[in-house]
């Protein structure tokens, strides 16, 4: 369990399927991120289930300190794609309780996963990507100490027109440069 101020993060638990079917079934969510087919129960637990052999990824759910005794949980994010010889890898997040969004928990969720890829990971490099029209998560990200590396253009389509695909990354020595200010 990684612990911040206001949230935590646990691992992902099978008794939260319905949770995040709600979450990834919802094209309010889905449009910011690569999934789009609707989500049956029987692929989520195929999903849960293949989760335990992927050893470059590493998955959690957020909860609210302050609400522990619900036992709630308010999105998912994760780590992907783990490279022990880069030591990099990227990482995506959901907060998919619309009224939690824009309290700053994304925010702390972010700095929190970028500590633990970087002093218990032992990590140099995480890297994500975001649609351009995702103002909010470019915002947050950016807050957190990434930067925009480059655009695929036109990547992704969306309400009948192409949008940018916007590349972005931390290194290691950019966030202790970031928590020495
Ligand atoms: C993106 C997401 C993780 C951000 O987390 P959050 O808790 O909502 O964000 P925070 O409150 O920590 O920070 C949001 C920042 O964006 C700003 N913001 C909100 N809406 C904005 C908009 N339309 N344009 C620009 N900035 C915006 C907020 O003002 C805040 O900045 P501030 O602290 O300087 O005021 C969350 O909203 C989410 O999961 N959204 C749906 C799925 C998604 O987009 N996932 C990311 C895919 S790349």
């Amino acid at each position: 369990m990684l612990k911040g101020k206001r949230i935590r993060l646990i691992p992902l638990e099978k008794k939260h399927i319905d949770l995040f079917l709600k979450w990834f079934n919802d094209p309010e969510i889905t449009q910011y991120l690569t999934m789009y087919k609707p989500m049956t129960r029987d692929m989520e637990e195929k999903w849960f289930d293949a989760l335990k052999h992927k050893e470059d990824a590493i998955h959690f759910s957020i909860q609210i300190i302050e609400e522990l005794e619900s036992d709630k949980i308010i999105g998912n994010c994760a780590i992907h794609n783990i490279e022990c010889r880069n030591r990099a890898c990227t990482c995506g997040i959901t907060i998919g309780e619309k009224n939690y969004q824009n309290k700053g928990y994304g925010t702390e969720v972010m700095e929190l996963l970028v500590e633990y890829c970087f002093y218990i990971l032992n990590l140099n490099r995480i890297e994500l990507s975001v649609y351009e029209f995702n103002s909010r998560a470019f915002k947050t990200y950016q807050k957190v100490g990434f930067v925009e590396e480059g655009r695929k253009r036109q990547a992704r389509y969306r309400k009948g027109k192409y949008h940018d695909e916007i590349i972005m990354a931390i290194l290691r020595e950019d966030w202790e440069k970031k928590v020495k200010e």
